[in-house]
């Protein structure tokens, strides 16, 4: 049990990675706070967790709304009375669009979710942590968009980018007696559910992407194995960096 009575907010935690890490701290002895903006989704995922004997609630979540993220976070410590882990995980992607050719509707939409929302919730529960004595943890799950410029639309690297940026600040600005942690995953290509949101994929954009070569397919379980990683105390010193979880691709 490597998190033992620790108290976790999971954004996205729905489906795919978000869901994987969900499942896989409860199993070591989190109690999770399921928050997606997918209300059927939740209530299935709470259900998983229940049966498999861990702790688990449900909140529906709009991380590009602050109302919303204020209140998923109050719910967590209202539920279970603080806050140890928040893994930032809810994202979506953009079409690979590029900045030539991208709208402000989408733009806005993109950074908002990816961007904003993280933002939101870590200023949500950077209120509470830094007032905790064993401080807290923040994962926020970017992707090797936030590290490469040719994995992505221009919304989604910059929002990606963004989110590493946001990362290291936090672990600059409040991680000084090592009492909170902020790290960043890098993950490459998982299967996973956000494949079904690229409905019209950019030509300029795919052939960026093509050029970089065939990127080898992880499961979301790999990636939650590095977020356990992280959210534990055997992290106790990592503290502003990016994990790269990617099977090589970004080492060609
Ligand atoms: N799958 C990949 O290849 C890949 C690679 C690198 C990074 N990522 C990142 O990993 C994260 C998880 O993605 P995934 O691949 O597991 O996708 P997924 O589509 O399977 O899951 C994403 C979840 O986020 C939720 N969500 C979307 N917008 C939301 C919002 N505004 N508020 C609350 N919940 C919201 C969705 O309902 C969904 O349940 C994302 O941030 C994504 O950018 C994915």
């Amino acid at each position: 049990m490597r998190l033992n009575g620790k108290v976790a907010i999971v954004t996205g935690a729905a489906s795919g990675m978000g869901r994987a890490m969900a499942e896989l701290f409860a199993r070591e002895g989190a109690k999770v706070v399921v928050a997606d903006m997918n209300v059927e989704l939740v209530g299935l995922v709470v259900e998983e967790i229940k049966r498999n004997g861990g702790e688990a609630t449900g909140v529906v979540v709009n991380v590009a709304d602050n109302s919303s993220v204020e209140a998923m976070v109050a719910a967590a410590v209202e539920q279970y009375g603080c806050l140890n882990i928040l893994v930032n995980n809810a994202g979506i992607m953009d079409n690979f669009v590029p900045a030539g050719e991208v709208t402000d509707e989408l733009w806005n939409k993109v950074l908002g979710v990816n961007l904003s929302g993280p933002m939101m919730t870590c200023r949500a529960a950077l209120a509470i942590m830094k007032e905790q004595e064993d401080g807290g943890v923040i994962i926020n799950n970017a992707s090797v968009g936030g590290l490469f410029g040719a994995r992505g639309g221009a919304s989604y690297v910059v929002s990606k980018h963004g989110l590493i940026g946001l990362t290291k600040n936090i672990a600059a600005t409040y991680g000084g007696n090592g009492k909170i942690r902020a790290n960043a995953i890098a993950p490459g290509a998982i299967n996973t559910n956000i494949g079904s949101t690229i409905t019209e994929p950019n030509p300029l954009g795919l052939a960026a992407i093509g050029a970089v070569g065939q990127a080898p397919s992880g499961e979301a379980a790999e990636v939650a194995a590095a977020a356990l990683f992280l959210a534990s105390d055997e992290a106790s010193f990592v503290n502003g960096t990016t994990l790269t979880v990617d099977g090589g691709w970004t080492s060609r």
